[in-house]
């Protein structure tokens, strides 16, 4: 079975404006990026997945039940989406409380929730601050708190919305490292962003949205040799996808590390060959 299935599915905030329109793809476990423009219709699509609206046509099934007959509410169990914004997200004045609440409210008993609270505070290496105030940390640390309260749940899906917006260094590295490890234990990692050097380097598969259309859905590496249909969309590949295609490689390249290491094992192999002759 699917983890997601969206068959056909338009919808229209008001009547007959519709943002996003016959859209299909199924998903099962390992890690999707989203992209599109602003405005092309990203955060409505994954408000679909969450439940939180419903389609005008269509249907989305999450592990094969209609969204159409289920609550977010008990979609909660399945699927976790960190919003944008974790000012939008975060409401308890202690981080422990917080990343406590979601497995509380899915009916996790106090000692189950705060042991799945301290586990997902430890992946976001923020395990010291769970007796702070969010509002006394960063918005670098907010924003790993917002990711932390949605691991607590362990939920099959998680969606980031934007995650590495407004995260320095250690943030961006501490969400590659998050997304990796949610692949690695099998979950389906669903990300909208408009980072691509983020997408190069941690998913393996591509959704591009046009004006409210999906334009492409393929591997990483077919949808990012595609720049011209991405440029059409106001959209570019990694800069070393770029910079790699500019110096005539053959090869798509989608992290520095790939380039690094191809280039290193030829340089190698130039180098035994030249003392060789
Ligand atoms: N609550 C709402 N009511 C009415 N229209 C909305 C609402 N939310 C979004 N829209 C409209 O729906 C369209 C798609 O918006 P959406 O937020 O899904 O795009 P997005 O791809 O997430 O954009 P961004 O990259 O800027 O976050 C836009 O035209 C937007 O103005
Ligand atoms: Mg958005």
């Amino acid at each position: 079975m699917n983890l997601v299935d969206v068959k056909n599915v338009s919808f229209a905030y008001s009547e007959n404006n519709f943002v996003l329109q016959n859209i299909s793809f199924s998903l099962q476990k390992g890690s999707v990026a989203i992209i599109g423009q602003n405005g092309s219709g990203k955060t409505t699509l994954v408000k679909l997945l969450k439940g939180l609206l419903k389609p005008k046509v269509g249907d989305v099934f999450i592990k094969g039940i209609n969204t159409k007959d289920t609550t977010a509410a008990k979609l909660a169990k399945t699927v976790g989406l960190v919003f944008q914004n974790p000012n939008d997200q975060i409401f308890k004045n202690k981080v422990l409380d917080e990343v406590m609440f979601g497995p509380l409210n899915i009916g996790q008993s106090v000692d189950e929730a705060r042991e799945n609270a301290l586990r997902a505070l430890e992946i976001v290496s923020l395990t010291e601050k769970s007796q702070e105030n969010p509002y006394d940390l960063s918005l670098s640390e907010r924003k790993l708190i917002s990711i932390a309260s949605i691991l607590s749940m362990n939920t099959d899906i998680v969606i980031f919305d934007e995650p590495t917006i407004a995260q320095d260094c250690w943030g961006k590295t501490r969400v590659k490292d998050i997304v990796r490890l949610l692949v690695s234990a099998g979950k389906l990692v669903i990300t909208i962003t408009h980072d691509m050097d983020f997408v190069g380097e941690c998913f393996e598969r591509v959704i591009v949205l046009n004006k409210g259309k999906l334009l492409l859905d393929g591997s990483a590496k077919d949808v990012f040799s595609q720049e011209d249909v991405l440029s059409a969309a106001y959209l570019e590949p990694p800069y070393i996808t770029q910079l790699c295609h500019q110096l005539h490689y053959d090869e798509v390249f989608l992290s520095p590390e790939s380039f690094i290491s191809y280039y290193e094992s030829h340089r190698q192999k130039k180098e035994t060959n030249d003392a060789k002759h």
